[in-house]
Order: structure tokens, then sequence, then C-alpha cells
């Protein structure tokens, strides 16, 4: 059979075609019309797609069968046109795309499917790469549009409320996303504006528009003045990264945004907000809870620090109030999140082998840690404990200090660097400040020693070394507890 007999009359061998797309965005028509050219073997090398007000490649515009009147009918045989669900869903995106060479490209991609069916799975393809890269720009776009859309409240003659947006979008997603802020906003009347086209819903049906320019949007109501103080109040400084902030809100969005014009002096209030919260010892999070149970209950919701988002759990130290020693930890480990209790994994076994060589009543003593959620890395199915940052601990010291406020010990030993760091607000060396006792901030009693799982990790001498050193320690605290007692 001869190619021109397999492929129908209708198309002429050799032949250049054009697609006049009828809009920028149309992926049902690009697919409809893609899914007959592949039927009709027709190469990339000899398709055009040109956008509204665009002139495609001069070759197509010259060639003998431009024009989309032009394009042939599938033989009624012609086989099914193969694209996974994969490329259907990166193909939607990359549509929206304003790279004038999207839709050719993604019709090569096509066109090597129906060959490789698994061609969207090579990573390493430069044109699967290419639509996968224009796909993640486009979502990205959308994302932002959800995030950044600010209405304005404009009356209407009839005196409903309509509200207004001004958006400047990177790419064709206005359509696309109309949908989203649709079920948002199902009960208002609103309009999205932008240079690329505009969007209107008026409670039953949308509309389209034309493109629109920013002064056709309305500036500044009393919504804003709402935004501003909702965003003041929940800008928490602890938190503040200028990097991923400005990464995650774009400059460019800023004029759209009544709470952008905060941002300056809220960074900057921030900063000198947190340089003295962390040089005073404590971040100001209001009024430290008065009971244990108060404190527990909020350690579970804190978030002042990045580790309470993790998929952990905050662990409450425990023992009597009103016991002579308290001892600190760093932080939770896999075993103490799962358990719920400080010190119960390998590190606290140690810990309890050695206070009860010591004389030390675990059980009549306060046992806590400084940070009070588990910080780790995931390595395959395991949690890999990471040891909290200097900001972390100082942040976590709120709760510390609730707690020895509440338990008022008399003399606190600290378990390694992190949680000295947590009582004293300042670093020390374990090796210098061990074996004599210092002063905390409101004359508290403060003996500093080595973390157990130090001990853990070392062998032969210097664990000989360390673990007499440790012995030693314990057994100084367990003398000046008598004394104190005495
Ligand atoms: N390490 C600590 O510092 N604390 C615990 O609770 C467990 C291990």
């Amino acid at each position: 059979m001869t190619a021109q007999k397999r492929l129908g009359r209708n198309v002429s061998l050799g032949a250049h075609y054009a697609v006049h797309l009828p809009a920028p965005d149309d992926f049902a028509f690009w697919r409809e019309r893609a899914r007959g050219l592949i039927q009709c073997d027709v190469p990339p090398d000899r398709v055009s797609w040109i956008e509204p007000g665009g002139t495609g490649d001069l070759f197509a515009a010259e060639g003998p069968s431009r024009g989309e009147k032009r394009l042939p009918a599938p033989p009624a045989d012609a086989p099914p046109v193969r694209a996974s669900q994969r490329f259907l869903a990166v193909a939607r995106s990359t549509a929206l795309h304003t790279d004038p060479a999207r839709f050719g490209l993604l019709y090569r991609v096509l066109w090597r499917l129906q060959r490789n069916p698994r061609l969207m799975e090579d990573k390493a393809d430069p044109e699967v790469r290419r639509i996968e890269e224009l796909a993640k720009a486009v979502r990205r776009d959308a994302h932002k549009m959800h995030a950044f859309v600010r209405f304005r409240e404009v009356a209407e003659e009839d005196g409903t409320p309509h509200f207004v947006a001004w958006f400047e979008p990177d790419h064709h997603i206005v359509r696309a996303e109309a949908a989203f802020f649709m079920r948002r906003f199902a009960n208002m009347r609103w309009s999205i504006l932008t240079p690329r086209g505009s969007v209107h819903w008026d409670g039953e049906t949308m509309h389209e528009g034309p493109p629109a320019r920013r002064s056709d949007a309305p500036s500044g109501d009393p919504v804003e003045d709402l935004w501003r103080s909702y965003y003041a109040s929940i800008f928490n400084p602890a938190r503040l990264k200028v990097g991923a902030m400005l990464s995650e809100m774009p400059k460019k969005y800023w004029k759209n945004l009544p709470e952008a014009e905060l941002i300056p002096q809220l960074i900057a209030g921030a900063q000198a907000k947190e340089a003295q919260m962390v040089s005073s010892g404590s971040l100001d999070m209001g009024e430290k809870p008065a009971t244990l149970a108060g404190v527990d209950k909020a350690i579970h919701t804190c978030r002042n620090c990045p580790i309470g988002e993790l998929d952990n759990h905050a662990v409450m130290g425990e023992g009597p109030i009103g016991a002579a020693l308290m001892i600190v930890g760093e932080q939770p480990g896999d075993q103490e999140d799962v358990a719920g209790r400080p010190f119960v994994g390998p590190a606290g076994q140690l810990l309890d082998e050695y206070l009860v060589r010591a004389g030390i009543d675990r059980s009549a003593a306060y046992v806590t840690n400084t940070v009070k959620h588990f910080k780790f890395v995931w390595k395959g199915k395991r949690r890999l404990h990471q040891s909290p940052g200097a900001k972390e601990i100082d942040t976590c010291r709120w709760w510390l200090e609730a707690e020895r406020e509440i338990v008022k010990p008399r003399l606190v030993l600290a378990l390694g660097a992190s949680a000295a760091r947590g009582l004293l607000g300042r670093t020390v060396s374990i090796s210098k400040a061990r074996g004599a006792p210092l002063a905390l901030e409101d004359g508290g009693e403060l003996w500093v020693t080595a973390h157990p799982s130090y001990l853990l990790r070392l062998d032969g001498e210097a664990h000989e070394t360390q673990a007499a050193l440790f012995a030693s320690d314990l057994a100084a605290v367990k003398e000046r507890l008598e004394e104190l007692a005495g």
C-alpha cells in the first residue's frame, strides 16, 4: 500500500500545515488538531502552530498548504493516538506558558510518544525536561495568583458590592484559574482584571472580557486595612526568613498587596526585635503558663521555630514540682518522640545506669529537655537526629524557663552543650565548665556535664576517660545535693 493510500486522499505528501489556534490557552483545540495530524502521520517538522496575533514560522506561512481549512481528515481506520496520563497532565499546563514554541514542542513529544510510550519517564530527555519545566513555571504562576489576588470593593449602581482585583500573570493562566476563584468566592460578585484578559463572576455565570490596564482597577479601600492589620498580626518575627519570603512573595506582586507596604518596616522591626529578644535571652511570647499542665499544652502547639513543624510531638518534662534536682537534656530523640517521655531511649538508659551508680534517684528529679520537639531528617524510613541550632535553642528557652520557675529546683544539671546554652543563653565549653557550679541569671545553681549520647559514640580509651569524667560529675552533683539538703 502506498503512503498516499494509507493516509487517505486529503493528505498532501510533503505539504506543510499551519494550525491557527483560536486562543493562546486553548489546549482542547491543540489536542484535537494534534490527534488528527498524528493519525495522518504528519511529522512535527511539517506543522506550524500559530497563536492569535502570531506569525508562526515563515516557512509555514509560505508553504503550499497553509491554513486551517486545509488540514487533512484522518482516515477512518487510523489507529488511536497514544498519550499517557502523565503527558496529558503536563501538556495541559505547558500549553498555558508564554513560550511561543510550546505547541510545536508538545506536538513533537506526542509524535515521539507513538513510538516510545514510556518517553515521559525519561527525565534526561531534553524535550521531556523542557515541557516539565514549562509546566512547572505555569503551576508556580497559578500558585502566585491564588496567593496574591486582592479584591477591592466597589459599589455597583444598584448598591450591591462588587469586588475587583488586578493581577499580572506571567503566563496564560487567567481562564484556567478562574474556576479556583469561582469555588472560593462563589457568593461574591467579582472581576479579575489582567493584561492578558479578564474574568467576571456574577454569582451564577462566568464571563470573559478583554485585556485590562492597571488603571481600570480601583486601588485602596477599607478591605485593605483589614488585610494590613491581619498581616501585621500574623507576622512572626522569630520565624522571619527574608530570602525565603522574597522567593515566595516576589517584589513584582507587592504593588497589588496592601500588606506589602508594611513589609520593609516589619522586616526592620522584626530584626531589631529579634536581636533584642535573643540578647535578653528569651522571646516575648506573652505570659508564661503558670502550671506544668499549661506548659505541656502550650508546647504541643508551639511553632515558634521550624522544628515544631516536623512530623513529631512535643515531649514535656516529668518529675515532681519542688524536685531538688532538675536534669536537662538536649531534645527528645526518636524513641522519646514516640513514647512522649524524656530519656527513655539508649541515652536515657545509660543515664539511668550512671544515676544509680551515683546514688541519685531519677524519680525524685525533674527530667526535661532544652528543645521540646525532636529535630530530625528522614533517611529512608529512619528519622536521623539533628542537633538544634542556637536560634532554636534560644527560642525554646521560654518553655524551659517556665518549667524551672514552676519546679524551682535547687540545682540544675545540664547534659551537653545545647542544654548548657538553653540554661545560660550563651555557649560554653563542656570541658571548661564541668566540675564546678555556675550561676544562672536568677542566681540558681547550674552544673554542666557531657551528654550521655556522647559516651555512646566513643570507644576504647576515649570512652574510658569520658565515662570516668561523667561518673565523677554526677558524684559531685550528688554530694552538692546532700549539702543543700543538709
Ligand atoms: N537525648 C536527650 O537529650 N533527651 C532525651 O530525652 C533523649 C535523648
